[in-house]
Parts: structure tokens; C-alpha cells; sequence
């Protein structure tokens, strides 16, 4: 495994992403993306998308994370999908811990946030996984918490 990122996203990338949401679902669109963007996906709403990441292990694009807002020293991000037919191997993990380290490369940055719905604990047990903690509870309409991560001290 060897994860790398590049902002923004091909054509031919974003078609792919376009291919395997859009096989999954409305909701599993809902579940990483949230409700903004009406289904199904295609090229023309991905490219609208600020600051979004390709993901990469090695040559292969293997999905994408966004830096959603960013705020003096904190950073939220989210959009972060994994091709499901390569889930459960360890990308998720490599690819959200990278990530991670990325952002705070940037002295700057001191926290890192992100939202995750009750119901996929599978990200939620990730995030935890790599330090987030909840910070705030959202009932409605589905549960959901808002995670923060602080920059490690040492
Ligand atoms: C969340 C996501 C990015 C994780 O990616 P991944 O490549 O599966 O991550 P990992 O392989 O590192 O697995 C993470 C955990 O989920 C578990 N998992 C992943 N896929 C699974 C599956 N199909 N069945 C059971 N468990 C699974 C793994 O066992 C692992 O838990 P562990 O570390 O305790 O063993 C990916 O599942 C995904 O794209 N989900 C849909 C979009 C989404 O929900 N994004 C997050 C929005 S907040």
C-alpha cells in the first residue's frame, strides 16, 4: 500500500467516483456527501466541488476527501469515500491517517473536525480509531456527530 494525494480530480477519475456512487445508491451518496447534491452524481456536479482530493494507492485512483471549510486554525473536512469494491482492506484507515498528517503539516492548523452519521459505525470506529473524539451530538433527522481531532502535542 502506498497512499498519496493530489488536489482536484480528473475527468476520467470523476467518472469512476460518478460510476460506484451512484451503483450504490441514493442513500450511500446521502451517507458521504450529505444531502446538497441531488442524485445521481455526474461530472458536472463533481468539478463544482472546492478543494477536494484524489486518492491514490499507487497509479490506481482509489477515491476522495474534501477539505470542506477551513477556519483560521481548523480545518472540517468530509466527502470521504473509498471505491467500495476496495473497502476493508486497510485504504480507509492509510488513506484518512494521511491525510491527517497532511493537514497538519500546516503549523497553522490546530484542529481537524468532521460529521458521521450514528448509523456507519464503521467510520466512526475509524475516526475514533485515529484519535477524533464527538464533540457535538445532532439528533435531527439522523443522528450524527460532529468529531474533532486535535493536532498531537510532542
Ligand atoms: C468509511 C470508509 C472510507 C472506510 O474505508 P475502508 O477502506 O473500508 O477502511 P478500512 O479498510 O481501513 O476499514 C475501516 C474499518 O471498517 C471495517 N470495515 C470496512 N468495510 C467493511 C465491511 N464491508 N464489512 C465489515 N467491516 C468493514 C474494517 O473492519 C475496519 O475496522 P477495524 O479497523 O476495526 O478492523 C469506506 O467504508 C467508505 O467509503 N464508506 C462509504 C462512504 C462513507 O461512509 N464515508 C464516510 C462518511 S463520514
Amino acid at each position: 500500500m502506498n497512499i498519496s494525494f493530489q488536489k482536484g480530480i480528473r475527468k476520467d477519475n470523476a467518472l469512476l467516483l460518478c460510476g460506484w456512487s451512484n451503483e450504490e445508491g441514493k442513500e450511500f451518496q446521502e451517507q458521504w456527501m450529505g444531502p446538497r447534491l441531488s442524485y445521481p452524481l455526474n461530472y458536472d456536479k463533481i468539478k463544482e466541488l472546492e478543494n477536494i482530493f484524489s486518492i491514490f494507492d499507487r497509479e490506481e485512483f482509489i477515491g476522495v476527501i474534501q477539505e470542506v471549510r477551513i477556519e483560521e486554525d481548523r480545518i472540517h473536512i468530509g466527502r470521504f469515500v473509498i471505491d467500495p469494491k476496495k473497502t476493508g482492506r486497510g485504504l480507509g484507515t492509510a488513506a484518512m491517517k494521511g491525510f491527517l498528517d497532511f493537514i497538519f503539516e500546516d503549523d497553522r492548523i490546530q484542529s481537524i473536525s468532521l460529521t458521521v452519521f450514528d448509523f456507519n459505525q464503521n467510520a466512526k470506529r475509524l475516526y475514533e480509531k485515529l484519535g477524533f473524539e464527538i464533540e457535538e451530538v445532532i439528533e435531527n433527522p439522523k443522528r450524527k456527530y460532529i468529531m474533532r481531532k486535535y493536532r498531537d502535542k510532542g
